[in-house]
């Protein structure tokens, strides 16, 4: 299974991703988890990635390109990938396709995650994720159990640095200008579904699943 998730912040593609992994087997490749962690250890990259990323705009397109034309040749993407957060650009699309050609790989589907604006904004600034486990929570739609704390590991949550309401709306309008053509070029390519990302995550996971089931 070769797939993209498209969506805004905030609409559900890590949470749906993490979910298919364990499903399918085959990884995640998220670009934000990789820059992050790229920040975190003060690589040169994360050094250049990290003021885009605190203002809320989005990391030049040659250095997120390298990312993954690297992270698609690793053996575990043999199976398949998740491709998430990643195209962000028409640029990213293209590469992504000359990338994929040239392992005489095709993707199998690109599932449009949907949501309002203002839910965005909730469910962003409502996010929490664990420092020892990275398991994601919000405090309202998938609270943390005792004492606030993981249930998986009992560690400490924090709030992403760029999940503060200023920075959340930059990346939305930087999503509607540059991301939000790529639903009509996979759909020109004829692989895109649209699914209701309104709805509860059980019941996103369903449709993403019967999507998958179809490709
Ligand atoms: P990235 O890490 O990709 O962030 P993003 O796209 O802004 O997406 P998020 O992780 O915020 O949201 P999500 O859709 O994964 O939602 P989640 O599942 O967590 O990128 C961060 C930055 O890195 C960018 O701004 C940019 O600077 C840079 N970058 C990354 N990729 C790049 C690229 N390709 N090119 C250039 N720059 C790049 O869910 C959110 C919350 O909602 C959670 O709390 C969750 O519990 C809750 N939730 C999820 N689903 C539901 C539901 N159905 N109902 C209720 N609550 C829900
Ligand atoms: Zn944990």
């Amino acid at each position: 299974m070769k797939l993209i998730l498209l969506g805004p912040p905030g609409a559900g593609k890590g949470t749906q991703a993490k979910m298919l992994t364990e499903r399918f087997d085959i990884p995640q490749i998220s670009t934000g988890d990789i820059l992050r962690a790229a920040v975190k250890e003060g690589t040169p990259m994360g050094v250049k990635a990290k003021a885009f990323m605190d203002a809320g705009g989005l990391v030049p397109d040659e250095v997120v390109v390298g990312i993954v034309r690297e992270r698609l040749q690793k053996p575990d993407c043999e199976k398949g990938f998740i491709l998430d957060g990643f195209p962000r650009t028409e640029a990213q699309a293209d590469a992504l396709k000359a990338t994929l050609a040239s392992l005489g790989k095709e993707l199998d589907a690109v599932i449009s995650l949907e949501v309002d604006t203002e839910a965005l904004v909730e469910r962003l600034t409502g996010r929490r994720t664990c420092r020892g486990c990275g398991k994601g929570y919000h405090i309202k739609f998938d609270p943390p159990g005792e004492a606030g704390r993981c249930d998986a590991c009992g560690g400490e949550l924090f709030q992403r640095e760029d999940d503060q309401e200023t920075t959340i709306r930059n990346r939305l309008q930087v999503y509607h200008q540059q991301t939000m053509p790529l639903i009509d070029y996979y759909r020109r390519d004829g692989l895109l579904s649209a699914v209701d990302g309104m709805l509860p995550m059980d019941a996103v996971r369903e449709r993403i699943l019967a999507i998958l089931q179809a490709a």
